[in-house]
């Protein structure tokens, strides 16, 4: 067989917030792809990246007061330790804020430009008076022009699903600032994507792009190609277009680019040749796993931006749907947006790699993680069905033949069977359709059990005559297992590498068809627990924990006091501060709430009555620094339903959150109870 040049890549997920159970439907369909190839030997690479620029980023770097590079840098090294924990194997990990993807995004464009694919236009648009900003669509928030419903975002209505321009909505506001936004006209570029409409169709038509993606792309082409506007302005965290101050290139622009970027980068540290992967015609293949909701940018723009820069496109584009939790979208208020490292905190990482992998076709359907199936399925095929096989006959090879295999391979066909399932898995496996190669895999270890049912070992050890023959029947249940281990290896790396060290032999794929005989094998160790509900439904909780409301967290714009980051809010009326009964209050109590990490349980004296109050102050106090001090509070504040009891108002503090934060204190002198106008 044909070595292959493969370069694949995951998208660059971006640097801003945590890696969840969604993305990583994505890394370990990509990495079980990638290990695959490997394991076939071709040369394959996978790269990955952050996604580092963009507005959204912008500005939850300046909420936390530190800068997008340090922001970008924080959240890189958190993504990394996730995947890595997840057994995500990458070839080289990167940044879209790169020398490498900056030079490639300049070279682009500037082949583009040159071209003539760009084009410049004014165009108008909301742009936030006070912060000085241009608003992207979901920074836009207003009443919708079709059916009045309020607080509907800048694009869409999620009450009547009416679609609009921003300018549209009826009143609208910032979302930053709460300010009316006004229309400005800026000089914006555009790339000419119309010019690539011939291209993309017969492009689009010559591979073999998934079919679900094919009609959605046959739908954009019926609509007629835009040109498509890739420059933001200043402030904007992004590269500046070459010969265009304040203009920066959109985030879209440079993210792909940041896959070339990444494995440029891979190349400069090895010996791998760029321009055998990228250059116009290479014979490398080129593959970019991606979710549903990005194919647009993945199958226009990108492949019509690499024929214009006279790159070579993309072999195929690789579209997975969305993961569904219990049948649901992912809720933060049920508990199941999950997040990678709390899921780390509970379970064994391999659980979701097997039943993602159980449950993954070629296709773009969603993916419900049912928890009840989830934990039933794990339970039973592997802890079950595959790693049976081995501890019902490892403890006897181990004890009573000296941790040898026989010498005898006495069931040549039944191993020779296993052993020519190979190239069905590994066709199920190269068209994506993990589950369907899960099903052989399964059928064979229920084969296997079987077999070692019909035999039972446990009697044949019991008589001298027969022992030899339980040696046997053992050592044959070993190889049936190696051979199993090595099918599943690239959905269940950690077991794999365990189960290499017990064999005492390397699980390769070209080896499958050789038998383990008077081979010394080592000690059986547990190689998986079974899923117990208990840690699902720990890490349900603790997933609603960590998104509990924090009564006297500021809000999330607050900024060290810094009021030009942090303006100050509309004018309001007297009557509409006076609504707000603020009253001196004295914390008669502050104790620590069990399971909860945030939360500091305070009981406020107000001169007779008292109020149970739940505060996200845990990062800046300890209970007994608060006991018998005096405070504010927000005395009439409808009182809260949280997970620990009922929060019945909240104290006033200042700060930008975790140990900066700062509970008010009146002036001696004032008593609980007193009104604070
Ligand atoms: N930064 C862009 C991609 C740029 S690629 C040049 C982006 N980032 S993301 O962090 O929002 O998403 C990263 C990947 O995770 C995307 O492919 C996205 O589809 C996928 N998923 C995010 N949430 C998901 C689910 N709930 N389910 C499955 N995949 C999901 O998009
Ligand atoms: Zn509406």
């Amino acid at each position: 067989m044909a070595k292959r040049k493969i370069l694949i890549t995951s998208a660059l997920p971006y640097a801003n917030g945590p890696t969840h159970l969604g993305h990583l439907l994505e890394y370990i369909q990509t990495d079980i792809w990638a290990r695959f190839q490997k394991s076939q030997g071709h040369d394959a690479y996978y790269v990955c990246a952050d996604d580092a620029h963009g507005t959204p980023i912008m500005l939850n770097a300046q909420k936390q007061g530190i800068t997008p590079e340090e922001m970008v840098a924080q959240v890189s090294v958190e993504r990394q330790r996730d995947f890595a924990d997840f057994n995500i194997e990458f070839d080289n990990y990167h940044s879209t804020h790169s020398d490498e993807n900056k030079a490639l995004s300049e070279l682009i464009y500037t082949r583009l430009d040159n071209a003539g694919y760009i084009k410049k236009r004014t165009i108008s648009q909301l742009f936030d008076p006070e912060k000085g900003i241009f608003l992207p669509d979901r920074f836009v928030t207003g009443t919708c022009p079709s059916c009045d419903a309020e607080d509907q975002n800048g694009d869409s209505c999620d009450v009547c699903g009416a679609t609009y321009a921003p300018t549209e909505l009826k009143s609208p506001r910032s979302v930053m600032s709460g300010a009316t936004p006004v229309l400005k006209d800026s000089e914006h570029y555009f790339f000419d994507l119309p010019e690539f409409e011939g291209m993309l169709k017969q492009w689009l038509h010559s591979g073999s792009i998934q079919q679900e993606m094919a009609n959605k792309l046959d739908e954009w082409f019926a609509d007629g190609l835009q040109q498509w506007d890739i420059s933001r302005d200043a402030p904007y965290f992004g590269f500046e277009i070459p010969g265009a101050p304040g203009k920066y290139f959109y985030v879209w622009l440079d993210a792909p680019i940041g896959y070339m970027a990444s494995f440029k980068n891979l190349c400069d540290k090895s010996d791998l040749d760029f321009d055998a992967f990228w250059k116009e015609g290479a014979d490398a293949e080129l593959y970019h796993f991606i979710g549903k909701d990005i194919i647009y940018f993945h199958s226009l723009f990108w492949p019509a931006m690499l024929e214009g820069a006279g790159f070579r496109k993309p072999s195929n584009i690789f579209a997975h749907g969305f993961v569904t939790v219990n049948g649901a979208k992912m809720s933060k208020s049920k508990g199941t947006f999950i997040k990678a490292r709390t899921y780390l905190e509970h379970l064994d990482p391999e659980y979701l790699r097997y039943y993602f992998a159980a449950k993954l076709g070629s296709g773009i359907t969603d993916l419900d993680l049912n928890l009840e199936d989830f934990a039933q399925r794990v339970n039973s095929d592997l802890v079950g069905k595959v790693v049976n096989i081995a501890s019902r006959c490892a403890g006897f090879i181990t004890k009573k033949f000296d941790g040898t295999l026989s010498s005898d391979n006495v069931e040549g066909e039944l191993i020779a069977e296993f052993a020519a399932a190979r190239q069905s898995i590994a066709d199920h496996y190269e068209a994506r359709e993990y589950g369907r190669a899960v099903r052989l895999i399964m059928a064979l270890a229920d084969k296997a059990n079987q077999y070692i049912d019909a035999q039972a070992p446990w009697v044949l050890i019991k008589d001298e005559n027969t022992a030899k023959q339980a040696h046997d029947v053992c050592s044959v249940g070993i190889n049936l297992f190696r051979i199993l281990m090595t099918y599943l290896s690239p959905i269940l790396p950690g077991m794999a590498a365990k189960v290499s060290s017990f064999l005492n032999d390397e699980l390769a794929w070209d080896k499958v068809d050789t038998v383990l005989v008077d081979h010394k094998i080592n000690k059986f160790k547990a190689l998986m627990q079974r899923v117990d509900m208990d840690k699902v439904n720990a890490m349900l909780e603790q997933s609603k924990e960590s998104l509990a409301p924090a009564a006297a967290t500021p809000a999330p714009d607050a900024n060290n006091g810094e009021i030009d980051k942090d303006p100050i809010a509309d004018e309001i009326e007297f009557d509409d501060f006076a609504k707000v009964d603020l009253r001196i209050a004295k914390i008669a109590n502050a104790e620590h709430v069990e399971g909860a990490d945030k939360l500091l349980k305070l009981t406020l004296d107000l001169g007779g009555p008292q109020r149970q109050v739940f505060a996200g102050i845990k990062s800046a106090y300890a209970p007994e620094q608060l006991i018998g001090k005096h405070t504010v509070m927000v005395a009439n504040l409808k009182p809260r339903k949280m997970r620990f009891g009922l929060s019945e108002g909240m104290v006033l503090a200042a700060g930008p959150g975790k140990e900066d934060i700062y509970i008010l204190e009146p002036h001696d002198g004032a008593k609980p109870g007193m009104r604070v106008m």
